[in-house]
């Protein structure tokens, strides 16, 4: 078929969206210090800021919503929502959260103390902050060839099995209260781990005693390229895959908000019932109670039929084939798209397309701005803003492995047509690369600095 993919889905709403000027958008960036976060949705015309939360949900899902049981405790709704779970992970206990940082945060401020490290193939920014906000050590350890842009492998999301036990050796078991892996992993360009990949770091962690919880936000996604990716895999449906590599895991963290399809919530999910015990107090303290943890029970519905419909292949087929078009009007465009394209979203090399602008100016950041500027799209760096930190040895400020600009995708929301428009956008500002300059930061806080950061044109 010469049709790249079609969309299995008809549109039962839409929502309008406005296109501003040149002029405006000038306007618009330097009212926000040059920072993204700090414009408007109303003002940004195709937004590809985060897969967060921005999803639309199913005819299924708000039918869902509708049977919503808001009981405070024991709702109907809790018991179809931990059905979905087990179903679809194997783990008998679940705890529903606000969204993906509160399950970090319960789990953390539960098993983590001051001085402790944990590792992960590699934290997302919030997943990071939540360890360093308890004073202990969040360690990322992917594969070198994860920040390769250019080498064409199907699993760069891995963690670094040697390197993960050279640190377990050297800090010893017992200052490492549990160890995570991200699938997908966000932070490495939305790359895939692969089946063995989650099997040995589990074996590896469980061979020191060390608990072993993933990072599931993009289950849905690290199964359908495990299905076509690894031939061992090809004729085992996405449900079967998922089962496979949650088997291993003593428990997950979720941010409903991707593979769930919803526009709010998540869960700690987890195989030892002690554990759940433990971290409920805190999450009555802080959440909310055990059967609705800081959502209603409309929101719990919605997860429950969004985990069933996010493992449909036609769903996965056509969500990364969409992402896969995108990639591709990009480097057209002349981009330097890292490679191979990941699920949720397409990560540009930034510091290959601004030569000029140094990793200490952001070129990440100074490119998602000449887009915005360019064709009203929001995108947002995944680099040194985000994620320079101080050694803790030196003080040096450690850069990000790479300058990443990354373009989200929102689930079932933006057509073929919006995606030629920001292929278009991007062509302009390739044309107009030399002129664009990098930035320096005026004021910024010292956790989580890229949402609030002001930003100065050096
Ligand atoms: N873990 C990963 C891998 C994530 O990508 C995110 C969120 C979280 C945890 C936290 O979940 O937002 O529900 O609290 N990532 C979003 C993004 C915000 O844009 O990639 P949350």
């Amino acid at each position: 078929m010469s049709i790249p993919f079609v969309e299995p889905f008809r549109i039962k709403m839409v929502e309008r969206i406005k296109m501003t000027t040149r002029e405006q958008r000038e306007e618009f960036l330097k009212a926000a210090w040059n920072n993204l976060f700090n414009v408007r949705a109303e003002d940004v015309f195709i937004d590809l800021l985060t897969d967060s939360g921005t999803g639309a949900m199913s005819d299924m899902q708000w039918s869902g919503m509708l049977r919503g049981d808001e009981s405070y405790a024991g709702a109907r709704s809790y018991f179809r929502f931990e059905e979905a779970v087990r179903e679809t992970f194997g783990f008998p206990y679940v705890l529903p959260t606000h969204q993906g940082r509160a399950a970090e945060g319960m789990l953390f401020q539960t098993l983590v103390k001051a001085g402790q490290t944990v590792p992960n193939n590699r934290h997302f920014d919030t997943t990071q902050a939540n360890l360093l906000v308890l004073g202990a050590h969040p360690v990322d350890l992917t594969v070198p060839e994860g920040d390769d842009p250019l080498i064409d492998l199907p699993f760069k999301g891995n963690m670094d099995l040697h390197k993960l036990e050279q640190l377990i050796q050297e800090l010893g078991p017992e200052n490492i209260p549990l160890g995570m892996t991200t699938i997908t992993n966000n932070s490495a360009a939305g790359q895939p781990v692969s089946m063995d990949n989650i099997h040995q770091t589990a074996a590896l962690y469980h061979r020191y005693g060390i608990p072993f919880f993933i990072d599931a936000c993009r289950f849905a996604e690290n199964a359908w390229f495990i299905k076509t990716r690894d031939p061992h895999y090809q004729d085992k449906s996405v449900r079967e895959i998922v089962l496979e590599m949650f088997r291993v895991a003593d428990g997950c963290t979720m941010s409903a908000k991707k593979d769930a399809i919803v526009n709010i919530g998540g869960f700690i999910a987890f195989r030892d019932e002690s554990l759940k015990q433990k971290i409920a107090q805190n999450l009555i303290v802080h959440e909310g109670f055990l059967t609705y943890g800081g959502l209603s029970g409309r929101d719990l519905e919605a997860i429950a039929v969004g985990l069933r419909e996010v493992v449909e292949p036609d769903y996965l087929e056509y969500r990364v084939s969409h992402t896969r078009y995108l990639g591709d009007a990009l480097s057209q465009a002349g981009l330097p798209v890292y490679q191979p394209i990941g699920g949720h979203a397409v990560y540009v090399d930034a510091g290959r397309a601004l030569p000029h602008i140094p990793p200490t100016q952001f070129p990440g950041v100074a490119l998602a701005n000449a887009l915005y500027l360019a064709g009203g799209i929001r995108t947002t760096e995944i680099g040194s803003l985000m994620f320079a930190h101080p050694d803790p040895l030196t003080g040096e400020q450690i850069l990000a492995p790479m300058e990443l600009l990354r373009f989200a995708i929102p689930r079932q929301v933006y057509t073929r047509s919006h995606l030629d428009y920001v292929g278009e956008a991007a062509v302009t500002c390739v044309k107009q690369a030399g002129s664009i300059r990098g930035l320096r930061v005026a004021w910024a806080p010292a956790v989580l600095r890229h949402f609030m950061a002001r930003m100065e044109e050096v």
